[in-house]
């Protein structure tokens, strides 16, 4: 595996493999990799003939008293890790060579990025997509990697992609879990051992939700009230939000009538953990 850490390196890389025809696979990330990226890796693998990841903790996409500091790194575990995935690239620039001095342009994103975390996040959301455009134009991908674990960014960068007419294309990968039901998250490290137990209370929210959907309760209202009943009980948690809207647009709905996303941000200590479930005409599972 190359380690490249040179925006200009990169872009050559990446032009000499266009030049002999051969797909490019990109998997972006912040690091601290665990099965969640991996996947994505594996996925990358299935459709692309090279893979490249990057790492890379974007400052911009912080807000300034979020854990941009206490972001878990682990770039020696990580190295291993892509070498084992047969990865044929790292992207490892340092965040001088992505923002010089003067840096001075930025994505402006409207409808997808004003609710949940956008909400509660400002500037994130542009802040990812202005970093994985200027990826994009380092990496050259044909085919770029989201886990819908970030199902907000994943739609804000599928639109972006299609807004902006780039010829990529953007694949949804798979939400993975722990056994415990526990999303997969680089953040997840900083969980003490009783606070990763009680974040064990999101993924049993949105498994409740999807059972009361189930049995027939279609009723956003309804359904919201009883989740949070039973998060107000058996929780221990700071809910930032738990909302149903539609998958697609992220609009508000009083029916489930179309493919729905439940969505639930909540911090566990001072750990911010978000998690989603797809409900509707593909079911997803806790
Ligand atoms: P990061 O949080 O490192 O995530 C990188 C990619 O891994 C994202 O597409 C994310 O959705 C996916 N991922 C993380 N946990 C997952 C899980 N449990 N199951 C499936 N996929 C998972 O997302 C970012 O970095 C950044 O915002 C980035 C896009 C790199 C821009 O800076």
């Amino acid at each position: 595996m190359q380690i490249i850490r040179s925006v200009q390196k990169m872009q050559a890389w990446a032009g000499e493999v266009r030049i002999q025809k051969q797909s490019v696979g990109f998997v972006p990330t912040m690091g601290a990799l665990h099965e969640g990226h991996l996947s994505l890796i594996r996925e990358a693998h299935k459709k692309a003939d090279k893979i490249v990841v990057s790492i890379f903790v974007n400052p911009t996409q912080f807000g300034p008293h979020e854990d941009f500091k206490n972001y878990p790194r682990t770039f020696e575990k990580d190295q291993k890790l892509l070498i084992q995935e047969k990865v044929d690239v790292l992207f490892y620039p340092d965040a001088h060579s992505m923002y010089e001095e003067g840096f001075q342009t930025n994505i402006v994103l409207t409808e997808l990025s004003k609710p949940l975390c956008g909400e509660l996040r400002p500037g994130h959301f542009e802040g990812v997509a202005t970093v994985v455009l200027k990826l994009f134009n380092i990496v050259k991908p044909h085919f770029a990697f989201f886990g819908k674990k970030d199902f907000q960014q994943f739609l804000i960068i599928e639109k972006m992609v299609e807004d902006l007419n780039l010829d990529i294309h953007v694949v949804p990968c798979a939400l993975i879990r722990d056994e415990d039901g526990l999303a997969l998250s680089s953040r997840n490290k900083r969980l003490s051992e009783e606070e990763r137990k009680r974040a064990l209370v999101i993924p049993r929210a949105l498994k409740m939700c999807q059972e009361f959907y189930q049995k027939g309760i279609k009723n956003v209202a309804q359904l919201q009230s009883k989740v949070l009943e039973f998060v107000d009980k058996e929780g221990d948690l700071n809910i930032q939000y738990f909302e149903i809207r539609d998958a697609k647009t992220l609009e508000s709905i009083e029916e489930i009538q179309k493919p729905t996303v439940c969505a639930i941000a909540a911090y566990v200590g001072n750990v911010r953990l978000i998690d989603n479930l797809l409900l509707g005409e593909k079911n997803d599972s806790v």
